[in-house]
């Protein structure tokens, strides 16, 4: 009889003590990923909203400018969200019947603001601002992820503190001028990437990185020495960026 359990309880013994070392191991290894999993960082996952909205339709194949709906984007700390009067402007008129529409006609007789769902959202002790970075050239894709590809609004990037610093500990990876135009301001070179892409222009391989949302910064010695000219130019301080205080006051 016994020798019938004991290869069973012997395995199951060995299992046990196995899984008793292990186990604190897989744990750790398991939050670890979980924190950096999609399903935490909700990156590239398109969030539920109200009305299916297309980045894809009115920003790329419409061509409406980022700053017709995100209004304070360049002069605040907040891009914002437009108000429903703003999607009126052209749905009073245009495509009055859709039913995927109703809940704007609603928002609109009634004064009820639409409740969107944020994609986007840095805990309440993390400090951050638009303005600044628009007005140094950063692209919104950088950040965001390829926005004007996006049928429902998705997460381009973790937003970790790692993710920040990625960049803040060494900006000159990021920092570029259009070299088509250098007379272009760091604010209007944002703008006019999209533009670019929309008639056609020749675009360089870093442009079309950052438009797919895939810009990890530059390892080219030239390229990094530009940025740093730019960041001398722009008054950065740079030794400065990554303090803590920086993004936690
Ligand atoms: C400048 C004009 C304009 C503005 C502003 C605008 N839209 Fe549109 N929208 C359009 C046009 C044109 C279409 C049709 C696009 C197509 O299918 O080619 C459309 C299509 C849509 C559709 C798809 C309708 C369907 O039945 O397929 C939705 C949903 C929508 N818009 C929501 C919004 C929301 C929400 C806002 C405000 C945040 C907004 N739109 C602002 C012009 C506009
Ligand atoms: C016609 C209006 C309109 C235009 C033009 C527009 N957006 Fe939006 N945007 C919206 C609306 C409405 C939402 C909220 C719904 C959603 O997340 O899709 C939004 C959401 C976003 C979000 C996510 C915000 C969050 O919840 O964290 C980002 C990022 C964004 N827009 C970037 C851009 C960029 C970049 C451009 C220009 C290339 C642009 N938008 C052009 C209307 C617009
Ligand atoms: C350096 C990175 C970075 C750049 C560049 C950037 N954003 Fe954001 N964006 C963020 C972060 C971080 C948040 C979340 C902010 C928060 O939680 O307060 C955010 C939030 C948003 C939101 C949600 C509403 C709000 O005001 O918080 C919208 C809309 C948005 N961004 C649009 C844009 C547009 C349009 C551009 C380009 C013109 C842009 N962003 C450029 C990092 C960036
Ligand atoms: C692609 C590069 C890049 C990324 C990514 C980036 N930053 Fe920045 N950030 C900069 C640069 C460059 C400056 C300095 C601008 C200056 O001083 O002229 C800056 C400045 C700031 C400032 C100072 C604003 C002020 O008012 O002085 C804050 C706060 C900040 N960033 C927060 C963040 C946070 C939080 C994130 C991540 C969610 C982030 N940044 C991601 C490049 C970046
Ligand atoms: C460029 C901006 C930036 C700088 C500089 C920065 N942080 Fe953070 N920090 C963040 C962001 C963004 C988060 C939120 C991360 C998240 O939501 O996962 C964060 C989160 C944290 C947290 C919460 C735990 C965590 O990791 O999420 C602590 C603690 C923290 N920071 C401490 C610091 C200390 C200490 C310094 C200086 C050595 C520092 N931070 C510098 C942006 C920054």
């Amino acid at each position: 009889m016994p020798q019938i359990f004991k290869p069973a309880t012997n395995y199951l013994a060995r299992a046990s003590l196995i899984g008793g070392l292990l186990a604190p191991l897989v744990l750790g290894y398991a939050i670890a990923a979980l924190s950096r999993s999609p399903a935490n960082t909700k990156v590239q996952v398109p969030l539920n909203q109200p009305i299916p909205f297309s980045h894809q339709h009115h920003a790329w194949e419409l061509g409406i400018d980022c700053r017709y709906c995100h209004t304070t984007v360049e002069k605040s700390p907040y891009a914002g969200l437009p108000p429903t009067e703003t999607c009126m402007s052209c749905h009073s008129q245009i495509w009055t019947n859709s039913p995927l529409l109703e809940p704007i006609r609603q928002s609109y007789e009634t004064g009820t603001p639409i409740k969107w769902n944020l994609v986007n959202k840095t805990p309440e002790f993390v400090y951050f601002n638009h303005s600044i970075h628009i007005s140094r050239g950063i692209n919104c894709n950088t950040c965001h992820g390829p926005v004007q590809n996006m049928h429902i609004t998705f997460k381009g990037n973790s937003f970790q503190m790692a993710w920040c610093l990625q960049c803040h500990r060494a900006p000159e990876r990021y920092l570029y001028q259009d070299e088509a135009h250098p007379e272009v301001t760091g604010r209007s070179q944002v703008f006019n990437l999209y533009w670019k892409y929309q008639a056609g222009e020749e675009l360089s391989p870093r442009e079309r990185q950052i438009l797919e949302g895939e810009d990890q910064g530059t390892d080219n010695a030239e390229m990094k020495e530009k940025g740093r000219a730019l960041l001398d130019k722009y008054g950065v301080k740079v030794q400065q960026l990554a303090d803590c205080a920086v993004c936690h006051h």
